[in-house]
């Protein structure tokens, strides 16, 4: 009989004392923000070429404004769920505890979570594109918004598709990983590089992997354990497993 995985998972917690999740946008699919890659995802909507690069900004800047207001509009309207409460609760129970996140919407901040490195921005960030202005918020700055200070273009607080990622954020998730003695993988299609090589990273350092995702992705073969279903509900009974096992322990080991 296979085993399960949520024990499986709950398992390789208890006997942690570092613990890494690596999370994408399927783990803020069960707020309500779409995916990216899903059937009714925003890439099946909306060409990233477009929406999504610098020389797309350059180009039209307007029209990728419009894009981001209404995303930032939609931020404004979703909560943390159950599952990045429980992130939450979990950085406490052991020693090391890092979320890295793709995500852009700060539902790990907001549930909680305070060691989060975030490799793809924030939603709620603009900057300028020529002066060192940075503002967080999530005002409606018009559609074709400009720096106060210098009067160039604002432009999102997010990574887009060939920019390089916010100094230091890499560095930061890779050293966390090659700590680890778990890495958990919730809800990320695994096909956008860097991020999807942190599997790979934790797997080569002796590191378990967990993935929590409904689907199969490039991340499953490097797996120990894969939960193939929503991460709330995954999350809430691995959480479950867990502290059930460290009733029998007396206690959490790691912290
Ligand atoms: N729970 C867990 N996983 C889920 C759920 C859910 N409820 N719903 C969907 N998923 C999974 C899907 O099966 C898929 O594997 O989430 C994954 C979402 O994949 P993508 O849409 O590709 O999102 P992500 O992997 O985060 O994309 C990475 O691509 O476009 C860029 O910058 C963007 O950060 C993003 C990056």
């Amino acid at each position: 009989m296979e085993p399960d995985p949520i024990r499986q998972a709950a398992e390789l917690l208890a006997g942690a004392s570092s613990i890494v999740i690596s999370s994408g946008a399927g783990m803020s699919a069960e707020s309500g923000v779409p995916t990216f890659r899903d059937e009714n995802g925003y890439w099946s909507r909306f060409n990233p070429a477009e929406l999504a690069t610098v020389a797309a900004f350059r180009k039209a800047p307007a029209r990728v404004w419009e894009w981001y207001r209404l995303r930032r509009q939609a931020l404004a309207k979703v909560e943390p769920h159950a599952g990045h409460r429980k992130l939450a609760e979990w950085e406490s129970r052991v020693p090391g505890f890092t979320v890295v996140t793709q995500n852009v919407d700060g539902l790990h901040h907001r549930a909680g979570s305070r060691n989060v490195v975030e490799l793809h921005g924030r939603l709620d960030e603009v900057r300028c594109v020529h002066c060192a202005f940075v503002r967080r918020d999530l005002e409606d700055l018009g559609a074709e918004p400009h720096c106060p200070t210098c009067g160039d273009w604002l432009r999102p607080g997010v990574v887009w598709f060939g920019e390089m990622l916010p100094t230091g954020a890499f560095e930061q998730a890779t050293a966390a990983v090659e700590r680890c003695d778990v890495l958990i993988v919730i809800g990320t299609s695994g096909v956008v590089q860097p991020a999807a090589s942190l599997a790979e990273l934790a797997a080569s350092h002796g590191a378990k992997v967990v993935e929590i995702n409904p689907a199969e992705t490039p991340i499953s073969s490097l797996a120990h354990a894969c939960v193939r279903s929503g991460c709330r509900d995954a999350i809430v009974e691995i959480d479950a497993a867990w502290c059930g096992i460290s009733r029998t322990l007396g206690g959490f080991q790691g912290g």
